[in-house]
């Protein structure tokens, strides 16, 4: 396993991008037990449902976008054991966690590098696929980042993301902002005071951006980018969105806003 590192000067950044910096700087060391047990074990879930999605296959350089601790990374590589990962993420405290994962791993299966989602470090068309989790409620803009994303995966390449979502169905949304408002923030204090924070901020977080940006306006941005075929899968009654689409191979115009009725939506 080896890093590069593109250091980044957190006094430069957006009052968004701060918050996320901090955030995360805090959480690596309980990461992946807590975010499954906040999530009543959904997550995980979700993660593979991210990875079936992309279906990587036999040879394929993909891109991990805020890969965090690693754990897309390694259902990644657990699926696809002659495919290379690279991981990047903005934060070095979940890098550091990353790399403890995959220190027994040679650098040519996996690279973990320090860089943000909306500056990639690679030339265009650089990787066969690419995922990315949890990143679109911690970047100023969404769809300029989704383009940049786009921008290093092949013509015909994959692309597949996991987000967390507002449930559609009445009762379930009712749930939902319960839980989100009074059950995280009270299990969050229970856990520690970085994950009191995370308790606090999530459920406002998630419930905010989706009102600047609904999922209907997210699938535009996706196809802006020249992604086609966008697909969205609503997870656990929409408490988890699972998105998934190819790289146009064609060169051309993005096609206007009528093509956001093509993308299909399904829940389980
Ligand atoms: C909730 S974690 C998700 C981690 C992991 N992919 C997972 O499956 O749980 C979100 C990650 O996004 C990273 N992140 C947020 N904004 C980013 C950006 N603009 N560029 C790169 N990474 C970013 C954070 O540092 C954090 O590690």
């Amino acid at each position: 396993m080896s890093s590069s590192a593109t250091s980044h000067a957190d006094g430069a950044a957006s009052p968004r991008k701060r918050e996320a910096l901090e955030l995360f700087r805090g959480l690596p060391r309980h990461y992946d037990a807590l975010s499954a047990a906040l999530s009543f074990w959904q997550d995980p879930r979700w993660r593979r449902a991210l990875v079936s999605a992309l279906a990587p296959s036999s040879g394929q350089r993909v891109l991990d976008v805020a890969t965090g601790t690693g754990m897309v990374a390694a259902e990644l590589l657990a699926r696809c054991s002659d495919c290379s990962v690279v991981g990047i993420d903005q934060s070095a405290a979940m890098l550091a966690r990353a790399r403890e994962r995959f220190v027994a791993e040679p650098s040519t299966r996996v690279e973990l590098i320090e860089g943000q989602a909306e500056s990639l470090p690679f030339p265009d068309a650089s990787f066969d696929a690419l995922s990315f989790t949890y990143l679109l409620r911690y970047v100023d803009d969404p769809a300029a980042t989704v383009a940049e994303l786009a921008r290093v995966v092949r013509p015909g390449g994959r692309v597949a993301s996991l987000e967390f979502g507002v449930p559609p169905l009445a009762l379930a949304r009712w749930a939902w902002r319960f839980y989100t408002a009074a059950g995280l923030p009270v299990l969050g204090r229970l856990a520690s005071r970085e994950w009191a924070q995370v308790g606090r901020f999530l459920g406002p977080s998630i419930r905010g951006f989706y009102e600047r940006h609904p999922l209907q306006q997210i699938v535009g941005y996706w196809q802006q980018a020249g992604l086609e075929n966008v697909q969205v899968r609503r997870m656990s009654l929409g408490g988890g969105i699972v998105m998934q689409a190819s790289r146009r191979a064609e060169s051309g115009p993005a096609p206007g806003a009528d093509a956001q009725a093509d993308a299909r939506v399904v829940g389980s």
